[in-house]
């Protein structure tokens, strides 16, 4: 059984949670895309631990966690992941391995987004986490990029004193800091280089051997630069395929794809956002919901459920089955409110449209539904949650042309509801 869990929203849908109540159905995690942009909170002994790297399943002592070649890879964002996870007392050793393919994001790369007004925060900007993710992803395509595997070589210092010095937007504030910053990096070099590998004869072999794979999605569909709501997008593939690509896992031994979706939408960054509220109901749950970034402390902004923006993920990543989360944050609403389409001059949309200015002028059309008050985040069974609850998940089925298969009804990972009877389900429930 291979599985790859991704995101159907903007991103921060709960798919840390849920990779981390199915990791123990599996034997290896793999990230395929993105970096420490993502922020994946999970509960660990009864503690919060939030990775922006590292795959969520690293808990999992028994599993074998990897990092693939289409990850932009921060050696110092790492090195401090390795350092929270040692000081939480999670074993690494032999079970954590990041590809030699994959490209490196260097103080040039944060230096040069900090420089570029269309990403920043202002109006208009796309907001983005200032990691240097998007600088990173341009010099791996242009071919010129230092990778993992560089840093085990001996002339890498070299290399990126060179590729530092190169840089006008770090040389014209501070070029007398660049020794001190090339220090910094190779410091932490030193601890990357004890986890790159070749990945190709590990999953070769796990393949041979049918373990089973749990493949961990980063940001979201909306988000992929090739299908999101460009230019507010990331710079790397968020579809499943994307991911399978990302790591080197081949697609046709997926057997299932896990699409989350939060039981409302939320978005962190610029873009427009069709089902947006401005109202004290989407205060009302930003504050409930405690839709905070986890990689930037951003305040998220909040809406209504947006069935188009799921739906299209569902069909272009041919998603198995649905993972609805948070949906106890929407307890105790009178009414609720799920988008099934936009209008825009006349024609109907169930997709967002390609072009973000008609985007940003599209008008929602939405169901409305009666809410619910009793309290959820305690059930584990699907039938027992209130009718009106179960109303609200089929009209999104409906809407989305897709099944539930998991409940998410609270943070903790016992706060989880298999709903489907299959094979797949049946197991997970019983751990
Ligand atoms: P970047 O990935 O830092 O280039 O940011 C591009 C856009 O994606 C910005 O709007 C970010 O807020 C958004 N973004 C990137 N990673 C995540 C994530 O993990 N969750 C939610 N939004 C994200």
């Amino acid at each position: 059984m291979n599985a790859a869990i991704i995101g159907t929203q903007w991103g921060d849908e709960g798919k840390g949670k849920i990779v981390d109540k199915l990791a123990p159905f599996f034997e290896y995690n793999g990230r395929g895309e993105g970096a420490h942009n993502a922020g994946h909170t999970i509960i660990h002994k009864g503690e919060e631990l939030v990775l922006h790297l590292i795959p969520s399943a690293i808990t999992h002592l028994e599993m074998i966690c990897l990092l693939g070649s289409g990850m932009v890879i921060d050696a110092r964002a790492f090195t401090k992941e390795i350092e929270l996870l040692t000081t939480r007392g999670i074993s690494l050793h032999g079970r954590l391995f990041v590809s030699m393919r994959a490209a490196l994001i260097t103080p040039r790369h944060t230096a040069i987004e900090k420089s570029r007004k269309n990403l920043g925060a202002g109006t208009g900007g796309v907001g983005t986490t200032m990691r240097g993710v998007g600088p990173a992803y341009e010099e791996h395509r242009a071919r010129t990029a230092l990778r993992v595997g560089d840093v085990t070589k001996p002339d890498f210092k070299i290399k990126l004193t060179h590729s530092l010095l190169e840089t006008p937007e770090l040389t014209a504030t501070s070029r007398a800091e660049i020794p001190a910053l090339v220090e910094e990096y190779m410091k932490a070099c030193e601890t990357l280089a004890l986890y790159a590998t070749e990945l190709e004869p590990i999953i070769a072999n796990a393949l041979q051997d049918r373990s089973s794979f749990e493949l961990e999605g980063a940001q979201a569909h909306n988000l992929g630069v090739n299908h999101g709501t460009y230019p507010y997008v990331t710079s790397s593939s968020c579809t499943a395929a994307g991911l399978c690509e990302g790591l080197g896992f081949p697609i046709n031994r997926l057997d299932s794809i896990v699409g989350v979706a939060k039981a409302y939408t939320t978005r962190v960054g610029g873009g427009p956002f069709a089902t947006e509220l401005f109202d004290e109901v989407g205060q009302r749950i930003q504050t409930i919901g405690r839709e905070i970034g986890a990689s930037t402390g951003r305040a998220r902004r909040t809406g209504w459920f947006d069935a188009p923006v799921v739906r299209q993920a569902a069909i272009t990543n041919g998603v198995t089955e649905l993972a609805l989360t948070k949906l106890d944050i929407l307890t105790g609403f009178s009414e609720l409110k799920i988008c099934s389409h936009y209008l825009l001059g006349g024609r109907r949309y169930d997709h967002i449209p390609w072009d973000m200015n008609d985007y940003a002028n599209v008008e929602p059309v939405y169901v409305t539904l009666p809410g619910w008050t009793e309290d959820i985040s305690s059930l584990r069974r699907f039938n027992e949650l209130p009718e009106n609850c179960l109303n609200y998940i089929r009209t999104i089925e409906d809407l989305t042309c897709c099944q539930t298969g998991i409940i998410s009804v609270g943070p903790a990972p016992e706060q989880t509801i298999f709903r489907v009877n299959s094979d797949f389900f049946e197991a997970m429930d019983e751990h």
